[in-house]
């Protein structure tokens, strides 16, 4: 999540003059924002008169806020209540593409929306869907199979505790529909006592939203479409919060920047050719004041690269991670 919580529970993006200095050298343009949310970063990219904003979000809640920065703005704005992983259906111009943002994850206003099941303060049906999804978090957890749940739980939250607690969650649907608070609570029967100071069912949550929202295919797919949309000398930046996402992305841009050892049998013309320019080796993280002012800002990570190839071989990009989306496949049993 990229929200800043101060004790009036506002809304504000993370690492948000970071990104501003970063993209500020291509405006005047249009800039894809991937993940509109509540807006923070479209707008402050629309104060610069030269910009417009192509705004994506697949929660429809959003399309509130669109409608006001809609009126503000005019022109200079459109919305579209689509998954980013299909950005290049939208119709624009597209040479004057400059820069393409996700601020990935959800957003406060999400985790405050009870009904959503984000939070653990939730109770109820589990749901867990972002927008435009296939199936909830309740189907999952509710008719998924032990050896499915107990691998959700592994590679999507990285949970120690994986097949226990898949165990007794086929154990306890057998007598009733497993309820957002009695997934909680078997978790925390599991665990027996806290690890460290996040809550009990954290990576539960995690495995499960990344699982319902298809977030690694989204992810994956984004990236590469993104890619191909720029023109060259266009820019990508990506802020991620798990290390899942920061080791698609931290890949995505790597992989393609530098001259590896490639066989001799790959055709020169490839092996010749970077696709990006990367402008942070380190990803940028929040300072000290930010992170004291909103403590679940300190997991964000800031990567981007500037476009400099045209080569769209995706291929060994798709092969690294080809083992999560096998994960994510698993929702077709439903
Ligand atoms: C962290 S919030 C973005 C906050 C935003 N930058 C702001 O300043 O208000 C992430 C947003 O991305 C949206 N989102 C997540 N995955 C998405 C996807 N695959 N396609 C479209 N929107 C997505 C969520 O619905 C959420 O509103």
């Amino acid at each position: 999540m990229s929200a800043i919580i101060n004790s009036e529970k506002e809304h504000f993006p993370v690492l948000l003059n970071e990104l501003v200095n970063i993209i500020s050298p291509h405006y005047d343009g249009t800039f894809i924002d991937c993940t509109f949310g509540n807006g923070g970063y479209s707008k402050k990219i629309l104060e610069h008169k030269g910009n417009n904003i192509l705004a994506i979000d697949r929660d429809e809640d959003c399309k509130k806020k669109a409608l006001f920065f809609k009126k503000k703005f005019n022109k200079r704005f459109n919305f579209h209540n689509i998954k980013f992983a299909n950005l290049n259906e939208i119709k624009f111009q597209k040479n004057k593409l400059k820069g393409v943002i996700f601020d990935l994850g959800y957003s406060l206003d999400q985790i405050n929306n009870l009904s959503k099941g984000i939070s653990f303060k939730s109770t109820g049906k589990l749901n867990m869907q972002m927008g435009l999804n296939n199936f909830s978090a309740h189907q999952v957890i509710n008719e998924l199979p032990y050896e499915d749940l107990w691998k959700i739980f592994k590679y999507f939250g990285d949970e120690k505790f994986c097949k226990p607690i898949a165990k007794r969650i086929t154990f306890q649907r057998k007598i009733k529909n497993i309820k957002t608070e009695d997934l909680i609570k078997i978790i925390n029967s599991t665990k027996k006592k806290n690890f460290g100071k996040i809550n009990n069912a954290t990576k539960v949550f995690q495995s499960i939203r990344i699982f319902v929202n298809e977030e690694i295919s989204q992810l994956i797919n984004g990236l590469i479409n993104a890619y191909n949309l720029l023109p060259k000398g266009g820019i990508i930046a990506v802020i991620s919060f798990h290390s899942i996402e920061d080791k698609i992305v931290k890949f995505f841009f790597k992989e393609f920047s530098q001259h590896k050892n490639l066989s001799r049998y790959y055709p020169e013309a490839k092996k010749n050719e970077n696709k990006f320019k990367i402008l942070n080796k380190k990803p940028i993280i929040p300072g000290q004041d930010e992170i004291k002012a909103n403590p679940p800002s300190r997991s964000a990570k800031l990567r981007c690269a500037v476009k400099v190839g045209t080569n769209s071989d995706f291929i060994s990009f798709k092969n690294k991670f080809n083992y999560l989306i096998e994960i994510e496949n698993l929702s077709k049993k439903l």
